[in-house]
């Protein structure tokens, strides 16, 4: 008789769909006849980027979610309990549960999110558009913003980033700037999915390679800038966790708001840079009046900017507990 874990592992590859920074996949599974510990590879987290880790603690408390949502979908009854072990590197445990997972979201959803980071129509998201993701948030709040307010701030905090030490050399490990790249098809960011052109992608290759920080930063902070320049709507997630466990709690309501937004015809750019520096955070936190924890422009990619459905890294050899 299979075991519900054994039944899981088919749903790894779905549960891979979730978001994560860098596209680095960081989480990792470790099976028991109890239960499944969900963790991080340290190698895969963003110790330059990411110092305080929130974007990683988001990022595996919206895998759980995604978990959950493709346990539910596939008739397991399945829950999850979130205590973060730093030695363990793991974030939570999968259990089973007396019911299904209870969620609006279905495997479906789950496939059809992802990122868009090309141009959008105009429009600003309405108050009926933005009540469907407010109504998935229980840790979190949600606060609109017009884009072209946010597009100096967005542009400052790429420059403040991008010229930091260590920067530009971890973003260098996660970019696939060409399909030549031998990773270009398991994870990172590819030119593609950052709506770069094969010249704009070359032209950033040279500058890496070149270590010439200065006029990358000023590169990547004038792309960005140029994509707020318009008619449409920041979403800010605030909120103010006080633990670990409780920033992947606030990961759950991230994902959530992107399920929501994705079954409405809606895509995200998420804009971490302005909550990553430490200047920009600030005035964006006394704009919103609460503490930002992500920040991501929401609305529909234009006909012409629809981008690639992103990569992901083929099945990991299972690992067992304590290993
Ligand atoms: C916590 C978190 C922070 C992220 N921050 C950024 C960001 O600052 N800029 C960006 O372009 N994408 C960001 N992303 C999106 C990831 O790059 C994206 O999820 C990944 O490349 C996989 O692509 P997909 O979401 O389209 O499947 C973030 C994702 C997560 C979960």
């Amino acid at each position: 008789m299979t075991t519900w874990t054994e039944e899981f592992r088919a749903l790894e590859p779905l549960c891979a769909r979730a978001p994560s920074p860098h596209n680095a996949q960081p989480w990792t599974l470790r099976f028991s006849p109890e239960g499944i510990t969900v963790g991080w590879a340290p190698e895969r987290s963003l110790p330059v980027g990411d110092p305080t880790r929130r974007d990683l603690l988001l990022c595996l408390g919206g895998y759980v979610e995604t978990a959950l949502i493709a346990a539910a979908d596939a008739g397991l009854a399945v829950r999850a309990e979130f205590a973060v072990d730093d030695e363990q590197h793991s974030v939570a445990r999968l259990l089973p549960a007396s019911d299904r997972y209870r969620s609006d979201f279905t495997a479906a959803d789950v496939g059809a999110r992802g990122c868009a980071r090309g141009a959008y129509l105009p429009g600003r998201l309405d108050a009926e558009q933005l009540g469907r993701v407010r109504a998935q948030l229980t840790a979190t709040a949600l606060v609109e913003v017009p884009a072209r307010s946010l597009a100096a701030l967005a542009a400052r905090s790429d420059r403040r980033l991008f010229s930091a030490p260590g920067v530009a050399a971890e973003l260098r490990t996660w970019l696939r700037l060409t399909p030549r790249h031998p990773r270009y098809h398991q994870d990172g960011l590819t030119f593609r999915a950052l709506a770069m052109s094969r010249v704009e992608a070359a032209g950033l290759r040279a500058l890496l390679a070149a270590r010439a920080s200065r006029p990358l930063a000023r590169v990547l902070a004038a792309t960005q800038a140029g994509l707020l320049r318009y008619e449409g709507s920041v979403l800010v997630l605030t909120g103010d966790p006080a633990t670990p466990e409780g920033m992947a709690e606030a990961g759950r309501d991230l994902v959530r708001a992107w399920y929501a937004l994705a079954r409405q015809g809606l895509s995200v750019h998420p804009l971490s840079q302005l909550v990553d520096c430490a200047d920009t955070e600030r005035e964006l936190r006394h704009r919103v009046g609460a503490r930002p924890l992500a920040v991501f422009r929401a609305g529909r990619p234009s006909p012409s900017a629809v981008p690639p459905r992103s990569a992901r890294l083929g099945p990991r050899p299972p690992a067992a507990a304590g290993h």
